[in-house]
């Protein structure tokens, strides 16, 4: 073939080979310096990962941990319907307050009209989403009135908070009055 069909401006082809190459060895470059150390030791993720989730601090417990110092609200709370509660909803973590075993601060307690709220978190009959049978609902101000009492008051004046019916049901068997459920 003829010499003339091949062509001289090549130029543009050496600066973008150029340019591929400061850019892949710039790549390499950064690699090597924005790596972890560990990265891929154990697999594609960087291995020194592990060691420090290990040591994250556990903030929350059981409720057995909690019994451990709080016998008296153990045999309410264990034998009653919030059994299946968590402290730590309603006071807070452990964390906040055990420390190596040991006390170190109070937690939150909930007093007059924040309780209420706290109830409410989780008996409003507006959160429509939660089925009935799972957790019982009441709807507010219907259920003092129901109950013929001023709509202000607090849910602990007849619900004890460690055992809601507790006083109910000694209310009820002292007045020989069925309980809810043995009416069904
Ligand atoms: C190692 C023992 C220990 C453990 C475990 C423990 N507590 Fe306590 N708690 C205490 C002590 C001691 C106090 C302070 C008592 C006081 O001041 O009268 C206290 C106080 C409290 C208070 C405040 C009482 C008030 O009158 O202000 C709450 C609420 C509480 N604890 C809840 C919990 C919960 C919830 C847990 C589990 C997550 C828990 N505790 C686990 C020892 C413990
Ligand atoms: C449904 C929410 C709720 C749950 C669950 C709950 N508490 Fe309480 N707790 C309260 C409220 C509200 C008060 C304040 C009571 C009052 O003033 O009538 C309280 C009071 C306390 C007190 C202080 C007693 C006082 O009146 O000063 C301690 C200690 C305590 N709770 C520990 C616990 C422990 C331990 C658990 C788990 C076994 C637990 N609570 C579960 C809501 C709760
Ligand atoms: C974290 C969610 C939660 C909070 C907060 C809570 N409860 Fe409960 N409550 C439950 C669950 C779960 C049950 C057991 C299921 C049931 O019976 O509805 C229950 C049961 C009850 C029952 C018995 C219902 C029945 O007839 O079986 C009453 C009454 C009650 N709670 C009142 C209260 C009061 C009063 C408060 C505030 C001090 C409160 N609850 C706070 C979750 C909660
Ligand atoms: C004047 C007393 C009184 C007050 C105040 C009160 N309750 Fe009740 N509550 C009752 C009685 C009585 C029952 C029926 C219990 C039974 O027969 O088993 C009941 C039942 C419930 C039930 C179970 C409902 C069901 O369908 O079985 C929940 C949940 C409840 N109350 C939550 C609350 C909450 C939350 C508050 C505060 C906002 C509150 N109560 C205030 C007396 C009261």
């Amino acid at each position: 073939m003829d010499k003339e069909y091949k062509s001289h401006y090549y130029s543009h082809v050496v600066r973008i080979a150029f340019f591929l190459v400061i850019g892949g060895v710039l790549a390499v470059v950064a690699r090597g310096l924005f790596l972890p150390d560990t990265m891929g030791q154990y697999g594609h993720y960087r291995g020194s990962n592990i060691e420090e989730q290990k040591n994250v601090e556990v903030r929350n417990h059981t409720n057995e941990s909690c019994y451990e110092c709080h016998r008296p609200i153990r045999l309410i709370h264990k034998a009653g319907v919030h059994q299946t509660v968590s402290c730590e909803f309603c006071h807070g973590p452990y964390a906040d307050h055990i420390q190596d075993g040991k006390y170190v601060e109070k937690l939150p307690v909930k007093r007059d009209m924040e309780i209420k709220a706290l109830c409410l978190r989780c008996h409003n009959k507006v959160i429509r989403a939660r089925p009935e049978d799972s957790i019982k609902m009441v709807a507010m101000p219907q259920h003092l009135e129901e109950k013929k009492v001023q709509t202000d008051h607090n849910c602990n004046q007849c619900h004890m908070v460690h055992d809601p019916l507790l006083w109910i049901k000694a209310a009820r068997e002292m007045m020989g009055l069925p309980m809810k459920e043995d009416k069904k």
